[in-house]
């Protein structure tokens, strides 16, 4: 497995490539959910180039940041094991050479769910995808559907600017427990990780939207919002302390 530290490696590792390139764009701390999209790539593509990139734009909380799992040897030792062919490892100023003066605003779906109150995350979102995509130049570029909202918005993004790529959706992958896979899932503590998988149930119930959030609410979870759009109920949920609080977010087909 190459290691591609700078845009110069990434480029001559993209030229010697001459089947189809399958890309995986992640931020590390990687868990199954990660793996079922290398998965997918290797099945759907000739090489599978995976970038991880812990992309400071996203975050509209410092405390989020600085909190996000970093679990590199590790993932890397994955990535092997799953048959990757280069993981691209870019820094800040390789991605954003212009500083983040320049950037991809979307204006209607990206101000709603997590958007409204993560204000700035899918701008920042786009910006980097769409770095990505136009350094690796994939085939095909894998995400999964537990970002259903990111996921809608990548494809949107690419219709938008004519980007030669194809999207292609991956279905959650959960525990056991059917908690939703998730990097942020390490921070919760042992306690909170226990009590996590009412969020999964909670959500798949029946009812209206309300009576989801208040059920949510009184099994003790800090409820960000619980919406149901184009035939699918969203939610996301706080755990943890209000100085260090984990954000889940989950999505099941509405009933
Ligand atoms: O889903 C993620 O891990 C990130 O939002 C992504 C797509 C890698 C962009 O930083």
């Amino acid at each position: 497995m190459k290691l591609l530290k700078s845009i110069a490696d990434l480029k001559a590792f993209r030229d010697t490539q001459e089947g189809s390139v399958g890309f995986v764009p992640t931020m590390g701390a990687l868990h199954d959910g990660h793996l079922s999209l290398v998965y997918a790539s290797n099945m759907e593509a000739d090489t599978t180039i995976v970038s991880i990139y812990v992309n400071p734009t996203q975050f509209n909380n410092a405390n989020d940041l600085d909190n996000y799992p970093d679990t590199l040897a590790k993932d890397l030792s994955k990535l092997e094991a799953a048959g990757v062919a280069a993981v691209y490892l870019p820094d800040y100023t390789q991605m954003y050479p212009d500083d983040f003066s320049y950037e991809l605003n979307e204006k209607s779906f990206s101000n709603e769910l997590c958007g409204e109150l993560r204000p700035g995350h899918f701008t920042g979102v786009l910006t980097v995808v769409m770095k990505l995509l136009n350094l690796v130049q994939p085939d095909k570029a894998f995400f999964g559907e537990k970002d259903y909202q990111q996921l809608e918005l990548i494809r949107g993004m690419v219709e938008a600017f004519f980007i030669d790529v194809e999207i292609v959706g991956c279905s959650i992958v959960r525990e056991n427990d059917g908690l939703a896979m998730s990097s942020r899932n390490l921070n919760l503590s042992q306690c909170d990780r226990k009590r996590s998988p009412k969020f999964h149930r909670i959500l798949g119930l029946g009812g209206s939207d309300e009576s989801i959030a208040m059920a949510l609410k009184s099994a003790g979870f800090d409820v960000e919002y619980v919406r149901t759009k184009s035939g699918r109920r969203f939610g996301a949920v706080r755990m943890g302390t209000v100085a260090n609080p984990v954000r889940l977010i989950d999505n099941v087909p509405a009933r």
